[in-house]
């Protein structure tokens, strides 16, 4: 059990394949065992796939040519690309699929593990035309695979991933920690970092108590297995200011875990990956001797840096790191930290303490109300859980109104979501007020609103970079249609809305803001009347009748409203 940090059931699994002892286990329901059943045949079809991307890599003139000749101007080693199981996806969308017929796997599971995508009755391979990384669970299983782009377009996601699955879910896997989790215990120590090649490169260089959260912030899942092997982190970021920010931002989430959290800044331009290269082994480590520093101290330096004589700024990065403390499950380390941070802040400790102390009671009351919420948010979310990819036939989809409209919200929370529209409230807070709790029919677009609302209660910021990199294949594809078609559709209202004079950008964008959403009530209630008009055609009852008349006049009212707002965007050009 400590060697290989498994449970007592685990561990008895574990030795009794590698003796090959059958294992009676008599608690096991029938259902459980199809279950299982079912999660062995998906690692299988897994398996095969691992050994296919690595033998197109390594048997056929285009994979050397395109993947290994790439890999290998990374500077791995022959033993570190069969250790990480790379390989590589070939262009065309039957390759893996005719291997797997051939091979006799059942399709229906291939397309369970996200291999096999299906569009409109079509098979197709969903990684194509990429080099691949196999993505294993901490026990070794091959879950999930990511697939990178050696392409330039920018439209082209650089990485995809494997979506969730019965065995793979994104926010319970740390990519890397099956082989590093040994050296992890070892070290009492871990370093985290953002991406698949950062973890590759630490590894093969000697550094092995490394793991990636793949791009997105540590979940409270990934942080409870890391528990298993230490309670030391630290987070390895980029030195430019966009790392910064968000070592800064995920940090948060993970201090009410009761680890402790050391951060090291690398030099601009560098990721861990590429200091790892220049530096090697040694000039790694005494980098990270040198430079690592205690997150909450690390904040408040950052975030009082140049502004020790302005005592609002001063009071505002206080306000930041009282936050932070606040978040520290555990006492002892709460006064500590207040201690330090009081000398550094120049404010009386006891004061500081009372501030501390505050916040807690608001962070307790704020997670109350946010659980009440989720819960009803989740709800909605979890109905949605498998989001098909967008329909082919976008000519039709592009004409339907509905998708019109929300596509068009989606576009102004992409591209405005962060501007402040007055004082105190964003373009994202204003649209997600606006929409309140209502559902959209396109699956992609609710989740991005979705993923919005949460960042709202979390009070964080969502960016299209973000989105783009962390979010599943379709809804990439959705961003990536709200944003680059504006021109796509020529109905009248939206070219007129198109053409805009120059003027003040904020005014612009308020505009704009207000033109979609008031575009977008329009068209609900008009669905709704239409709806409503159905109801009373069908309906016997006077009563009812009287109730669907008044909640139509209703309706008309919002359209009027709705429309007046329109008129005034389009006159004021
Ligand atoms: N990522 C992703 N999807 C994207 C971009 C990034 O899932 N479209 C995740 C990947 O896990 C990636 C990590 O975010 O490894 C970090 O992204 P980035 O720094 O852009 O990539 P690198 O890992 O540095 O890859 P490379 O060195 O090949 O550029
Ligand atoms: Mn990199």
């Amino acid at each position: 059990m400590k060697h290989e940090q498994l449970s007592f059931p685990e561990a008895l699994r574990h030795l009794a394949k590698r003796y090959n002892f059958e294992l009676e286990e008599t608690q096991a329901t029938e259902e459980e065992k199809q279950l299982k059943d079912e999660r062995e045949s998906l690692f299988a079809v897994m398996n095969f796939a691992k050994q296919y991307y690595r033998d197109q890599m390594l048997e056929t003139d285009l994979g050397r040519n395109i993947a290994l000749s790439y890999f290998k101007s990374r500077g791995y080693t022959d033993q570190t690309i069969e250790k990480f199981g790379l390989g590589f996806a070939p262009e065309g969308f039957h390759n893996l699929l005719n291997e797997l017929k051939a091979k006799q796997f059942d399709i229906e599971l291939a397309k369970k593990t996200g291999l096999i995508g299906e569009k409109n009755d079509n098979l197709y391979d969903f990684f194509r035309d990429r080099v691949m990384f196999t993505i294993q669970n901490h026990t070794g299983k091959v879950v999930a695979f990511a697939g990178r782009t050696l392409r330039s377009d920018k439209k082209i996601a650089k990485y995809v991933n494997s979506a969730e699955s019965e065995i793979y879910s994104k926010s319970r896997v740390l990519y890397g920690l099956h082989f590093a989790k040994q050296a992890i215990s070892k070290q009492d120590q871990c370093f985290l970092v953002e991406g698949y090649t950062d973890v590759i490169s630490l590894h093969q260089a000697g550094v092995e108590n490394v793991v990636a959260t793949s791009g997105t912030s540590l979940t409270t899942d990934q942080v409870k297995l890391l528990k298993r092997y230490t309670q030391n982190l630290t987070l390895l970021f980029d030195g430019d200011a966009a790392g910064l920010k968000a070592a800064l931002r995920g940090v948060d989430l993970i201090l009410p875990h009761d680890v402790n959290v050391k951060v090291v800044a690398l030099p601009t331009e560098h990721d861990p990956d590429s200091f790892m290269t220049e530096k090697g082994h040694s000039g790694f480590l005494e980098y990270v001797a040198a430079n690592e520093k205690d997150f909450i101290l690390f904040k408040l330096n950052t975030v009082l840096e140049g502004k020790k004589n302005d005592p609002v700024k001063r009071a505002e990065a206080a306000k930041s790191v009282i936050e932070s403390i606040a978040l520290v499950p555990d006492g002892i380390k709460r006064s500590f930290y207040a201690h330090e941070c009081a000398d550094l802040l120049g404010i009386d400790e006891q004061l500081l303490h009372l501030e501390i102390n505050k916040a807690r009671r608001a962070e307790q009351k704020r997670q109350n109300q946010i659980s009440a919420r989720d819960a009803r948010v989740q709800n909605r979310y979890e109905a949605q859980q498998v989001v098909a990819p967008l329909q082919t036939d976008q000519e039709k989809l592009l004409k339907d109104k509905t998708y019109y409209v929300e596509k068009e919200i989606v576009r102004v929370l992409l591209e405005y979501g962060h501007e402040l529209l007055d004082a105190e409230m964003t373009v994202a807070d204003y649209i997600l007020f606006e929409l309140d709790e209502q559902a959209f029919e396109t699956p992609q677009f609710e989740r991005i609103v979705h993923l919005y609302r949460l960042a709202e209660q979390q009070d964080k910021q969502i960016t299209i970079e973000q989105l783009t990199k962390q979010a599943e294949e379709p809804v990439v594809q959705a961003v990536i249609e709200a944003t680059s078609h504006p021109h796509d559709l020529s109905e009248n209202w939206l070219e007129k809305h198109e053409i805009r004079v120059d003027g003040d950008r904020n005014e612009k964008i308020k505009e704009d803001v207000l033109f979609t959403i008031a575009s977008f009530k329009l068209h609900c209630a008009q669905v709704l009347i239409d709806d409503k008009n159905e109801q009373l055609k069908e309906s016997g009852d006077e009563e009812e009748q009287m109730g669907l008349l008044q909640e139509i006049m209703n309706l008309r009212d919002i359209i009027k409203q709705n429309s007046d707002q329109l008129r005034r965007n389009y006159y004021l050009h």
